[in-house]
C-alpha cells in the first residue's frame, strides 16, 4: 500500500519537480557547539514544512565540530539539529564547511578554523593563502599544504577526508534513512572552488580585478620546481598583475597589447595556477566519494560566478580566482568534467547583482557567464541563476 506521502513524492517526480531547500542561519549551531533557541527553531521548521518546503541546507562547520583538538569530533549538537529536522518531516543538504565563517565585511557570525589548526599557523603562517606582498588570508588553508603532512602528521587533504569519514560514521542513521539527500563539499573560501582573490577584508571592492594568491612558501616552491621541469628555471610567479582594485589595463599582466597573460610565460603560469585548483577539487572530491561510498546521496560543489571583466578580453577577475577562461579558452569545461568524474553536481553561485552602470563599467557579463556555465553543467537543476 502506498502512503499519501510517497504518492505526493511520485507526483513531484513526474512533474519534473525541483525541490526547494531553505538555508538555515549560519549559527544555528553556536560557535561553542550548542543547539540554541530550540523552540524557536522548531517553530521555524514547522512553518517551512507548512509552506511545502522540502528541506533545509545547513553548514557543518569544521571550526565547530573539530574545535577541541585534532580528531576530537563532537557531533552532538548537529545530531540534535538533524533529529529535529527529521521529526518535522524535512530533508537535509549538509555542507562540509572547511572555511572560516566571517572575516568579511558585514559578516554577522565568526567561526574561525579550529584552534589547533591556527596554532600550526602561528609558527608557520605559510599554511594560509598569501598575496604578493605577503598578506595572509586566514579564511581557508592554502592549496600549497594539501599534501604537506604538517598537521601532526596529517596533510590538509587528510584533515578534510577524516572529517567527512567521521561525519559519515556519526550520521549513519540519517544517511541510511535518506534524511540527508545531498552533501555539498566545501572546496575553498566561502565554500567555493576558487582562490580568495577578492577579499573584502583586505580592501577589495567591486569590480577590482583581484590578485593571484599563490605566494606562500609552499606554492612558490612548487612553482619553481614545475617551471624548472618545464625548462624555465628563470620563471617566477607574476609580479606585474597589479593590486586588488586595479583595472586590467592598469597592469602589465592583463594589458590589451602584449599583456603577460598572452605570452608563453603567462600562459604557463595560468595553466599551473588553474590546474592546482582543479587538482585540489579532484583530491577532496575523491576523499568525499570514499567517505560516502554506498550512501544514496548526491555530492555537490560550488563554483563562483565571477562576472566582472567577463566581457573584457583578459577576463582578469576570473583568472585571479583560478578560472582560466578566455574568449578562445573554456575554463569551466575542465571544472565541469572534473566534477562529473566524481558524480558531483556543479552548483554555480553569482554574487548579488549591482546596478547596471557598475556592470557596464566592469565589462560584466552575468547572463553570458551563466549561459556558458549552464552548458557545462548539463544538469540545470543544480544551478542557481543570478537574479
Ligand atoms: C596585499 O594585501 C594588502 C593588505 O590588504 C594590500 O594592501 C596590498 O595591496 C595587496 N597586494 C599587494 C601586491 O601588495
Ligand atoms: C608588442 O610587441 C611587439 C612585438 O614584440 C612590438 O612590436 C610592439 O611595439 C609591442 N606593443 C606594445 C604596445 O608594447
Ligand atoms: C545549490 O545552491 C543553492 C543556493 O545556495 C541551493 O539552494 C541549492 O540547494 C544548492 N544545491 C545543492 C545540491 O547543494
Amino acid at each position: 500500500m502506498q502512503t499519501a506521502d510517497s504518492l505526493a513524492d511520485k507526483e513531484k517526480m513526474l512533474a519534473n519537480y525541483v525541490p526547494v531547500f531553505v538555508m538555515l542561519p549560519l549559527d544555528v549551531v553556536s560557535v561553542s557547539n550548542v543547539l540554541e533557541k530550540q523552540e524557536e527553531l522548531r517553530r521555524q521548521l514547522r512553518q517551512l514544512r507548512a509552506a511545502d518546503v522540502d528541506g533545509v541546507m545547513v553548514d557543518v562547520w569544521w571550526g565547530i565540530v573539530e574545535a577541541e583538538g585534532a580528531k576530537c569530533y563532537d557531533w552532538s549538537a548537529y545530531r540534535e539539529l538533524f533529529h529535529m529536522v527529521e521529526e518535522e518531516g524535512l530533508k537535509l543538504q549538509a555542507i562540509m564547511s572547511f572555511h572560516q565563517c566571517g572575516g568579511n565585511i558585514g559578516d554577522a557570525v565568526d567561526i574561525p578554523l579550529p584552534r589547533w589548526v591556527r596554532d600550526v599557523g602561528e609558527s608557520d603562517p605559510d599554511i594560509y593563502y598569501t598575496n604578493r606582498s605577503g598578506t595572509r588570508n586566514r579564511e581557508y588553508l592554502t592549496i600549497g599544504v594539501d599534501d604537506q603532512p604538517i598537521f601532526d602528521g596529517r596533510t590538509a587533504v587528510e584533515l578534510y577526508s577524516d572529517f567527512m569519514k567521521s561525519f559519515r560514521a556519526n550520521m549513519a542513521d540519517f544517511l541510511d534513512a535518506g534524511i540527508i539527500t545531498d552533501i555539498e563539499v566545501g572546496l575553498g573560501p566561502a565554500g567555493e572552488l576558487r582562490y580568495p582573490s577578492y577579499p573584502e577584508a583586505q580592501g577589495w571592492v567591486f569590480p577590482g580585478i583581484g590578485e593571484f594568491q599563490c605566494y606562500d612558501k609552499y606554492m612558490k616552491e612548487e612553482f619553481k620546481e614545475d617551471a624548472t621541469m618545464a625548462g624555465h628555471p628563470e620563471w617566477d610567479l607574476p609580479d606585474d598583475a597589479g593590486e586588488y582594485n586595479d583595472k586590467p589595463t592598469k597592469t602589465k599582466f592583463f594589458a590589451a597589447k602584449n599583456g603577460t597573460y598572452l605570452t608563453e610565460k603567462g600562459s604557463f603560469f595560468l595553466t599551473w595556477y588553474s590546474n592546482k585548483l582543479l587538482m585540489h577539487g579532484d583530491q577532496i572530491l575523491d576523499a568525499a566519494n570514499e567517505a560516502f561510498l554506498g550512501c544514496k546521496l548526491k555530492l555537490a560543489a560550488k563554483v563562483s560566478g565571477i562576472h566582472w571583466w567577463y566581457k573584457d578580453d583578459n577576463h582578469a577577475a576570473e583568472l585571479t580566482a583560478g578560472y582560466y577562461n578566455l574568449n578562445d579558452r573554456d575554463g569551466y569545461r575542465t571544472i565541469a568534467r572534473m566534477l562529473a568524474r566524481h558524480d558531483a553536481i556543479l552548483n554555480f553561485t553569482c554574487v548579488e547583482m549591482r546596478n547596471s552602470e557598475q556592470i557596464r563599467r566592469a565589462k560584466s557579463g552575468p547572463e553570458e557567464l551563466v549561459r556558458q556555465c549552464s552548458m557545462e553543467g548539463g544538469d540545470r537543476s543544480g544551478m542557481r541563476k543570478c537574479s
